[in-house]
């Protein structure tokens, strides 16, 4: 399976969105203690996006960046009884926060946080890191949803952090996977997706939106003008 497999599915939507228009989100924020969504944290309208995307064939999800979007996707998965989140979180205490907070609600059994502290990666940029590749074994082999909101890239230094995600696990994405990049109108987002696009991959979405969302499909019906350098070649 190749990279050439990410489809443009549609763009993503403002987050200042008219109250009453996050229906899942508002459900589930109902069913257990207050959720605190900050600045940190995936916006409402951009947790709805993701909520929504969870449909019934949807069973694995991996996360990148742990938080209140791990405790609302778990919250989602144990009331419907089944699939399982794999959240790969670099600091080793907000990993510990999140499963507390997963364990003390019940619902330990719908999501792991996987500590992955941030190492040296051939495929990141010249000076950045990504997440542990012994964490990344723990993951399993066929994904059906992909989040993309880790490790941190709000700052300049920081803004190509992303880029790894979809190369080291391209291979893992189930033909229509859902791929979903947060922070989609940030420079570096853009960069990201950019470098994606010009691998081969169709993921459109407008500068300004904060999601973008993509889906895998199979790599016969594009034709697959580009390669994408992934985790399987090195
Ligand atoms: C963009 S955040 C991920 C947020 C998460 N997906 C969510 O929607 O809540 C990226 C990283 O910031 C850190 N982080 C998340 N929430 C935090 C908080 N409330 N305070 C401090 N650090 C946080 C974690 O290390 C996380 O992996």
């Amino acid at each position: 399976m190749g990279t050439d497999r990410l489809h443009h599915l549609d763009a993503g939507i403002g987050s200042r969105l008219p109250r009453g228009s996050t229906p899942i989100l508002d459900r589930l924020l109902a069913t257990g203690p207050p959720l605190e969504l900050t600045d940190w944290s995936l916006a409402p309208a951009a947790l709805e996006l993701v909520l929504a995307r969870i449909g019934p064939d949807v069973a694995e999800i991996v996360e990148c960046g742990s938080g209140a979007s791990t405790i609302a996707i778990a919250r989602l998965l144990a009331a419907r009884g089944h699939g399982r989140l794999h959240s790969l979180e670099h600091d080793r205490g907000w990993a510990r926060e999140t499963r507390h907070r997963l364990a003390a609600e019940g619902i330990a059994g719908s999501a792991r946080v996987l500590e992955a502290p941030l190492r040296p990666h051939p495929l990141a940029e010249p000076g950045y890191e990504w997440y542990d590749r012994r964490a990344l074994a723990e993951l399993p082999r066929r994904i059906d949803l992909l989040l993309v909101d880790g490790p941190p890239a709000g700052e300049p230094a920081l803004e190509r952090a992303r880029y790894p995600a979809l190369p080291v696990l391209a291979a893992r994405l189930r033909r229509g996977a859902t791929v979903i990049l947060d922070d989609a109108g940030r420079a570096g987002e853009a960069w990201v997706l950019d470098r994606w696009r010009r691998a081969g991959i169709g993921f459109d979405c407008r500068a300004s939106d904060p999601v973008a969302i993509g889906c895998m499909f199979p790599p016969t019906a594009r034709g697959g003008s580009g390669r994408l350098d992934t985790e399987r070649k090195e």
